[in-house]
């Protein structure tokens, strides 16, 4: 048994999912939300007896790695360790990577990556590394952040690049170059990460020179996607698992600031506003979220927003307020950790925040003033769902103003009704696709290779058969299910998913079948069936590929000849060629 397999059994995926969303047993099954498209009915299933969890909705299924790997972004490799740890295997320093498309794009920034770092651990990276030291930054958080240097130098990042094999135009487009040289001179590098934590862009920022760009970004690539960066963030998981929190900052040098003082679960958001995809990702590691953006009005106003697009996906943030004109960075480094930990200790709820900041704007004398910040504070209450707290507020409001507590709260109850017939903003990137209707012949080969995933006897029976599957990827996953039988003895659905996680010639298709709703239970006379079912399939693809020759075909007896195997294969007997 590989290792992988050894951890899966002692794993119980219910426990794995069931930590992260709230399952209810139904039957002989769990059913939850599914967390991979916009469900609003349990639509996820998972089966303790197969160890697999399946969506009838939109189609995610597998076991308990690729659910690991797809909600908590996670490799296989740190899958497999997390739940080593989680039952006491040993994992060790096993190498299984997923191979991506854009491998050698990868491969191009870890290259520019250790470039940058022996540049900076030259005689020439003196006076930057001065820099670093003089903000604080020492060798420790270098390394930690793989901060690097790059310089105005004859083996310039591009021409040992194109000696490795790139070509101009790839380096170029992935933003390394431009017009064939190196986009970076001069310019202290911090690289940037993905959600898989590999190097994908660099933020450079200037340290011995006056220039109009502080920092130069990568531009938008294959994959380098703005959108969906944020610094820190796959480095970041762990310590938000255990703090069980996460704090949004503005820029990079505030997250490494934080980081210097033990504060690891913060992520940067690079000077861009926050987006869905921003919200997505940090709302599935928790729901508790706390955003720190510098203090100076900017950031006042983008803490505004972001408070609001949260509020939007129903999730109420905490607003830590820096001084103005502070950052995280400046914050940290004069008061220290234990102050800034204070603020963390007494920030705000986004509501309480908003309605804060709103105050401070009127002038308690205007009734215009008055009334707008009145109805600002019902609209923000509105949205919240604590009656409790709704009371006190709307009390305090009542005194603080000398209004009636009934008018706040009808005008409270007027306001949830407009709301309720709002049309409720969809995420298009949520939308499940119609799944399109299978014909019986596509049902039949689905259906048999579920079988043999499940029952072993289907395998040899199949095997023995000779049975050709019409398609590609049919029979790579037939072949492949044999292969597996035959090396391991015996197979199961959880176990045959990891054996293919890294298989995306037939991962369509695997995943297709195990979210389908196909029975795993089935006898003689019915696999018999499936089999003549799928004869008769691959026979019609025959005929209509002859049909098409003889229409092709000019010689007459070759014609004939044509004829006459199609009269063979609608008679059942064998053609041989
Ligand atoms: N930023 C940028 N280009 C700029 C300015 C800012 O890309 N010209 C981005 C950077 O990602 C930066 C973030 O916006 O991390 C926040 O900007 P700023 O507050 O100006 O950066 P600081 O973190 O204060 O950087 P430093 O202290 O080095 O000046
Ligand atoms: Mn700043």
């Amino acid at each position: 048994m590989s290792l992988a397999d050894e951890v899966l059994k002692k794993t119980d995926i219910v426990d794995v999912i069931g930590k992260r969303i709230p399952l209810v047993l139904k039957g002989n099954n769990y059913k939850g939300i599914c967390p991979f498209h916009n469900d609003t009915s349990p639509s996820l299933t998972v089966s303790p007896s197969k160890q697999i969890y399946k969506c009838f909705a939109c189609g995610a299924s597998g076991n308990a790695y690729t659910f690991l790997m797809n909600y908590e972004h996670l490799t296989f490799k740190e899958a497999l360790k997390y739940l080593g740890d989680e039952v006491g295997v040993s994992v060790g320093n096993i190498n299984i990577e997923k191979k991506s498309k854009y491998e050698d794009l990868y491969k191009a920034y870890e290259f520019a990556v250790k470039y940058y770092q022996n540049n900076l651990a030259s005689s020439d990276g003196h006076k930057a590394l001065e820099y670093l030291n003089g903000r604080g930054i020492d060798s420790k958080l270098i390394k930690e952040f793989n901060v690097g240097l790059s310089l105005d130098s004859k083996n310039s990042l591009t021409s040992l690049l194109v000696k490795k094999g790139y070509d101009y135009a790839k380096l170029n487009d992935i933003g390394l170059s431009s017009d064939n040289r190196d986009i970076y001179v001069n310019r202290i590098m911090f690289p940037l990460t993905n959600v898989d934590g590999r190097f994908i862009g660099f933020s450079g920022r200037i340290y011995d020179s006056k220039s109009d760009n502080k920092y130069i970004n990568t531009k938008e690539g294959p994959i380098f996607k703005k959108r969906e960066l944020l610094y820190h963030y796959h480095e970041s998981i762990e310590a938000v698992r255990s703090s069980k929190s996460i704090i949004i900052m503005e820029g990079f040098m505030d997250v490494i600031r934080a980081c210097s003082v033990g504060i690891n679960n913060c992520v940067a958001l690079m000077g861009t506003s926050l987006t869905d995809f921003h919200i997505d990702l940090i709302s599935r590691l928790t729901k508790n979220i706390y955003i720190c953006l510098d203090g100076d009005p900017p950031g006042v106003h983008a803490s505004m927003k972001a408070g609001e697009q949260f509020l939007d996906k129903g999730i109420e943030v905490k607003i830590i307020e820096l001084p103005n004109p502070d950052d995280p960075d400046s914050y940290i480094l004069r008061e220290g950790k234990n102050n800034f930990e204070a603020l963390i200790d007494v920030a705000s709820n986004f509501n309480e925040y908003k309605i804060k900041k709103l105050k401070e704007d009127i002038d308690s004398k205007s009734s215009i003033d008055v009334s707008r910040y009145v109805q600002e504070v019902i609209l923000q209450l509105s949205r919240i769902d604590d009656e409790i707290r709704i009371e006190i507020e709307l009390k305090k409001l009542a005194k603080e103003y000398d209004l009636s507590y009934n008018t706040l709260e009808k005008q409270l109850s007027d306001v949830r009704k407009n709301k309720k017939v709002e049309v409720s903003s969809v995420d298009i990137n949520k939308i499940v696709p119609l799944k399109k209707r299978k014909d019986k012949y596509t049902k039949a080969i689905e259906q048999l290779l579920y079988l043999m995933i499940t029952n072993e006897w289907v395998i040899s029976r199949v095997a023995s058969e000779n049975l050709l599957f019409p398609e590609h990827e049919q029979r790579l996953l037939s072949n492949e299910i044999i292969y597996y039988y035959k090396q391991n003895g015996r197979i199961n659905i959880a176990d045959f998913i990891t054996h293919c996680i890294s298989r995306d010639d037939i991962n369509g298709l695997l995943n297709e079948i195990v979210s389908s709703n196909y029975t795993d239970k089935a006898n003689e006379e019915e696999v018999l069936e499936l089999f003549e079912c799928i004869k008769n399939y691959v026979r019609k693809m025959q005929i209509e590929n002859l049909k098409v020759a003889i229409l092709k075909e000019v010689n007459p007896l070759k014609q004939a000849e044509i004829a006459n195997k199609i009269m063979k294969i609608r008679l059942g007997e064998s053609i041989d060629d």
